[in-house]
C-alpha cells in the first residue's frame, strides 16, 4: 500500500516553484484538470480500499441479492461519525477506513474535496444524485459544531425523528428520500427495527451517460437467467463498439469498460462465461486482481448487450461496517457520539445506504463513420444475460464511485419492462 507523508508537499506549490525557475508563463488550468489535493488522493485510495472490503464482508451474507454501494459516499459517512465520536468510536471509523494515522482536518477535508469532485455532475456528464440525512431521537438536540461541520465536509442534513408513530416516520424518510432523489427511489425500508438511536441515511440515484450512446431503438426482450433454470424477461439494449476488453480464458470470465461521458469515470463489467453463482468470480475480485485485469484490457470492436433496467437496492449497512470493525459506535452501552449531542446519549442504530442506478441507452453521440473500417470487423460478443459484477471507477481520482453486483432481476424487470 502506498504511504502518504506525515507533512504532505502540495504538488501544485512544487510546480509554481518549478515553472518560475524556467521562467515560465502559465495560463489559469481549467477546472476540469484541475489537480486533486495530496488529502483528496490518499482518501481516494482508502475508499477503493474500503470497496473490496465492503463488497466481500455483504457478499459472505447469505440473504444478499444484488448489492449497490458507492464506497466514497460510505467513506464520507464514516468521516461522519469520527466527527460526531470521541474515542474508540471516532478512532474505529478511522480504521475501517485504513484512516487511523492520519489527522482529523486531514480526512474530513480530503473527503470533502473527493466527493465533490466526483459527484459533479455538470462537470462529469452524469447524475448522481445523493442524500445525506442523520436522524436523531426526538430528544436530541444537535450541537452546532456539529451541524456546520458535518454540513460543509459531508453534505448531511439533521432531522429529529418520532418513532412512537412508526408509520409515519417510515413515510417521512421514504417521502425525503423519493424527492431527494426525483422520485427514482421511492423507498429506503420498510421498517426499522431499532428506533431509539440515530440513523445514517444515503439515497442516490445514478445515471451514467455513456461515451458513446446506444440507438434508443435498439432495444429488445430478452431472457436473463438468474440461475441455469430460471429466467426472467428483460429489455436488453444492445450495440457494437470500440471498447477495452480482456477475456480471461484461465478464469473463464469477460470484461468490458465502457467509459461514461468526458471519459472521467467508467463502468468496468466483470462477468463469468457461463451462468454461475457469483462466488466463484467474487473470490477473486481483490484490488490488485482488478488492477491487473485493468492491465490487459485491450481496444478492440465489442459487441454489447445489457439489461436496459433501473436497478434499486437498499442495505442496511450497520452489521457489515461492524463486521469491518466500526463495533462501538453502533453499541448502545459503548458509543460515544456526543460530539453529536453534546451527551453521551446516543449510538447508530441503522446505516441505510440506498441506491437506484438506471441503464438506459442515453449517452453522447459518436463517430458513426467507424462501422465501415477494418477493426469492427468480428466483434466479440459481451452478452450480460446472467449475473455478473459490476464497477464504476474514477479515471482521475482512481476511487470506486460504486461497486455491485446484478444477481436477481424480477422486480426490476417488472418495473422497467419498457414501460409497458
Ligand atoms: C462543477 O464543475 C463545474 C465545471 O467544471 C464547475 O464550474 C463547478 O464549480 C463545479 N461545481 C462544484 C460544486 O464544485
Ligand atoms: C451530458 O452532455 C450532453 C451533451 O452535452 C447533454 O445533453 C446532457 O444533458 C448532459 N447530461 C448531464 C447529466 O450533464
Ligand atoms: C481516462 O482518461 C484519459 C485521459 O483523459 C483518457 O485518455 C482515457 O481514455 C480515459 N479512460 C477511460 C477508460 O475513459
Amino acid at each position: 500500500m502506498p504511504r502518504f507523508p506525515a507533512v504532505p508537499v502540495s504538488t501544485e506549490t512544487m510546480w509554481t516553484i518549478q515553472l518560475l525557475a524556467l521562467g515560465v508563463l502559465v495560463a489559469a488550468v481549467p477546472s476540469e484538470d484541475k489537480k486533486l489535493s495530496d488529502k483528496a488522493n490518499a482518501l481516494a485510495d482508502r475508499s477503493a480500499t474500503l470497496a473490496f472490503n465492503l463488497y466481500h464482508t455483504m457478499a459472505k451474507d447469505k440473504n444478499m441479492e444484488n448489492i449497490l454501494v458507492s464506497p466514497v459516499v460510505v467513506a464520507s459517512s464514516l468521516g461522519l461519525v469520527s466527527l460526531g465520536g470521541k474515542a474508540a468510536t471516532a478512532s474505529q471509523a478511522k480504521a475501517v477506513l485504513s484512516a487511523d494515522k492520519l489527522n482529523d482536518d486531514y480526512v474530513h477535508s480530503g473527503l470533502s474535496e473527493l466527493l465533490n469532485e466526483v459527484s459533479n455532475s455538470t462537470a462529469r456528464n452524469v447524475t448522481w444524485k445523493i442524500g445525506n440525512r442523520l436522524y436523531g431521537p426526538s430528544s436530541i438536540s444537535f450541537a452546532d459544531d456539529f451541524v456546520k461541520n458535518s454540513k460543509k465536509h459531508y453534505n448531511y442534513e439533521h432531522s429529529k425523528i418520532n418513532f412512537r408513530d412508526k408509520r409515519s416516520a417510515l413515510k417521512s424518510i421514504n417521502e425525503w428520500a423519493s424527492q431527494t432523489t426525483n422520485g427514482k427511489l421511492p423507498e429506503v425500508t420498510k421498517d426499522v427495527e431499532k428506533t431509539d438511536g440515530a440513523l445514517i441515511v444515503n439515497a442516490m440515484f445514478f445515471k451514467p451517460h455513456w461515451d458513446e450512446r446506444f440507438h434508443h431503438t435498439m432495444v429488445d426482450n430478452r431472457g436473463f437467467m438468474v440461475t441455469r433454470s430460471f429466467t426472467v424477461g428483460v429489455p436488453m439494449m444492445h450495440r457494437t463498439g470500440l471498447y477495452n476488453y480482456f477475456d480471461d480464458e484461465t478464469e473463464k470470465l469477460q470484461i468490458v469498460e465502457m467509459p461514461l461521458a468526458h471519459k472521467l469515470s467508467s463502468m468496468i463489467f466483470i462477468m463469468p462465461n457461463h451462468v454461475e453463482p457469483l462466488e466463484r468470480v467474487e473470490k477473486l475480485l481483490t484490488r490488485e486482481q482488478l488492477k491487473m485485469w485493468i492491465s490487459k484490457l485491450k481496444k478492440r470492436s465489442v459487441a454489447i448487450s445489457l439489461p436496459k433496467v433501473s436497478l434499486e437496492v437498499s442495505h442496511d449497512l450497520q452489521k457489515h461496517l461492524a463486521d469491518l470493525g466500526l463495533t462501538e459506535a453502533i453499541d448502545k452501552n459503548k458509543a460515544d457520539l456526543s460530539k453529536i449531542s453534546g451527551k453521551k446519549d446516543l449510538y447508530l442504530s441503522n446505516v441505510f445506504h440506498a441506491a437506484a442506478l438506471e441503464w438506459d441507452t442515453e449517452g453522447n453521440p459518436f463517430d458513426a463513420d467507424i462501422y465501415g473500417r477494418e477493426e469492427m470487423r468480428n466483434p466479440r460478443l459481451f452478452y450480460a444475460d446472467h449475473p455478473f459484477i459490476f464497477l464504476i471507477k474514477d479515471n482521475k481520482t482512481n476511487s470506486i464511485l460504486f461497486i455491485g453486483r446484478l444477481d436477481q432481476l424480477q422486480s426490476a424487470s417488472q418495473q422497467t419492462l419498457d414501460g409497458k
